[in-house]
């Protein structure tokens, strides 16, 4: 495969656990986006946020997702990244997309049992107003989801199905 394998999909839809075991399973090297951010940025998410806001970590993201061009790995990328600039043409175009989809009581209940303080879009959010965020920020960002090549209901898809769809995939396009 000569091009990367993007895992996109919404926060706490399990991107980066999937991530390694496919590119475990691909025999490919496994990049986190998140991580690449933070390595270059020196601090937390959550600080470059509070310290120079949302606008300016978007363009570092747009700016590390192009670096990842040509790269023979698995990315998992941040919820954030295919809808923001032209980041989801770019991926469509570089890479073999995959949207993990869940349902927002399903996002919900794993969000609830992950680090919150983590994710600076959910600060301050539990409960039913994390439930009402989640299936506002869900419609807002299913239609650049969508557009991803293939689709995987992520609670019900074996690896070995996923890895079946991306072979598909390749042979077919
Ligand atoms: C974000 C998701 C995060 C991270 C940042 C913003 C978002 O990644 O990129 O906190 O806007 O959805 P995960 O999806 O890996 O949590």
């Amino acid at each position: 495969m000569d091009k990367p394998i993007f895992l996109i999909g919404f926060m706490g839809s399990g991107k980066t656990t999937l991530g390694r075991k496919l590119a475990n399973h691909l025999n490919l090297k496994f990049i986190d986006l998140d991580h690449v951010i933070v390595e270059r940025i020196g601090m937390s998410i959550p600080a470059y946020f509070t310290q120079y806001g949302e606008q300016k970590f978007r363009e570092m993201e747009s700016q590390l997702l192009k670096e990842q061009r040509g790269k023979r790995a698995v990315i998992s990328t941040g919820g954030g990244s295919p809808c923001f600039f032209d980041n989801m043409e770019w991926i469509l175009e570089n890479g073999i997309s995959i949207y993990l989809y869940l349902t927002p009581k399903a996002l919900h209940n794993r969000l609830q049992q992950s680090n919150i303080a983590s994710r600076p879009a959910l600060q301050g959010l539990r409960d039913e107003a994390l439930l009402q965020f989640i299936e506002e920020k869900l419609d807002e960002r299913a239609p650049f989801y969508k557009q991803a090549h293939i689709h995987i209901d992520q609670l019900n898809t074996s690896l070995d199905t996923i890895c079946q769809s991306i072979e598909t995939y390749a042979e077919n396009k």
